[in-house]
């Protein structure tokens, strides 16, 4: 079954055919960075009108690429939520609009479930898993029974992990976005010299925070002044994110027996996390499955893979079922 999955929750304006739920056949990313960078962050309104310039062109793209035509699509699957409300709904009315015209049918897939399913596209991963969703948006932990079964164990009650990588190098004039800068510098820098803490819920919940270390990297960087020095302060404040969102993942291990660690959202990226997941995996003797960079970040076929599975339970998307923007798990479906 080949499946044209479309994504548009964010910044990145993307469309992959994939088949069967697993062979990713085309995959185009076409990312706005550019259009935000001068503003440091995502911009809703021009994310949605920069989509609607582009979703035509994209899904073509991914049709063309994949060397098939539109009759050879058996469905078509969009990212319904959670998102920009603006920017999701121009990718689901063209699914829509696209589904009545070709006479296919369709699905709104959940984004964040689709996270967690990316390193399907490229492993065979062993169940239960535990997932760190980390990016711009989302911070969270997943308990991953199989596909499509999952309860969330922790969230972030305030910032994202990416959102203040990229509030920081913004605030330090390095340009957007944040993380892969720092990502790079961060490597030449001395990660002992500027002293950040691991944040401690007072209720005790194993949700993130991150607006404690947002606001002691500011505390320095006003402090230091012209003193700072940039590689040691982003290595420092790199490495206390990292230690945090490692140390929090692997805390559930023993509670939920798990069989591996899988790693999704733009964060998972990051060198330094990579690293120490996969460190911290091989203590703990669980395999850790590490997408490729292009599936770590938003794209279509994360979509188009976990859509297959909507298909087969005959989850479809009605004419009138709306974007939505929250995502608020209650549990194991
Ligand atoms: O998943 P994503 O593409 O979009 C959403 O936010 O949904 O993630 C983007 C985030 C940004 O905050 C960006 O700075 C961060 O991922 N990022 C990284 C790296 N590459 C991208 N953060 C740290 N290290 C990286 N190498
Ligand atoms: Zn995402």
């Amino acid at each position: 079954m080949n499946i044209l999955g479309i994504e548009t929750s964010c910044d990145e304006t993307a469309a992959s055919v994939v088949s069967d739920g697993k062979k990713i056949i085309s995959n185009i990313i076409y990312s706005q960075e550019r259009v935000h960078s001068h503003y440091g962050g995502v911009v809703p309104e021009l994310a949605s009108r920069e989509h609607v310039k582009r979703i035509d062109s994209i899904v073509k793209k991914a049709v063309d690429s994949a060397k098939i035509s539109f009759s050879n699509i058996d469905g078509i699957a969009a990212t319904q939520g959670p998102g920009l409300i603006g920017s999701l709904l121009v990718g689901v009315s063209f699914a829509k609009a696209l589904s009545i015209s070709l006479s296919k049918p369709l699905v709104g897939v959940n984004h964040i479930l689709a996270h967690l399913y990316a390193p399907e596209l490229e492993f065979s991963i062993e169940y239960p898993a535990l997932g760190l969703i980390v990016s711009g948006g989302h911070t969270s932990v997943y308990y991953v029974e199989g596909i499509l079964k999952y309860k969330r164990l922790a969230r972030t009650r305030d910032d994202a992990a990416g959102e203040i990588l990229d509030k920081i190098a913004k605030y330090l004039s390095l340009g957007y976005p944040g993380g892969p800068i720092i990502d790079k510098i961060a490597k030449s820098g001395n990660k002992d010299r500027y002293k950040f803490t691991i944040p401690r819920m007072r209720d005790k919940s194993r949700d993130f925070s991150f607006s404690g270390i947002k606001s002691a990297a500011l505390r320095i960087i006003r402090k230091e002044g012209k003193k700072l020095n940039i590689p040691d302060f982003l290595a420092s404040f790199q490495n206390i994110i990292v230690k945090y969102l490692v140390s929090n993942l692997f805390s559930f291990i023993s509670e939920y027996k798990t069989r591996s660690i899988i790693l999704a959202g733009g964060v998972s990226r990051n060198s330094e996390l990579r690293f120490a997941v996969e460190k911290e995996a091989k203590k703990n003797g669980i395999k850790y499955f590490l997408p490729s960079p292009e599936l770590c970040t938003d794209n279509a076929a994360m979509i188009a893979g976990l859509g297959f599975f909507y298909f087969q339970k005959g989850d479809f998307l009605s004419l009138s079922s709306p974007p939505f923007s929250r995502f608020e798990p209650k549990g194991f479906k």
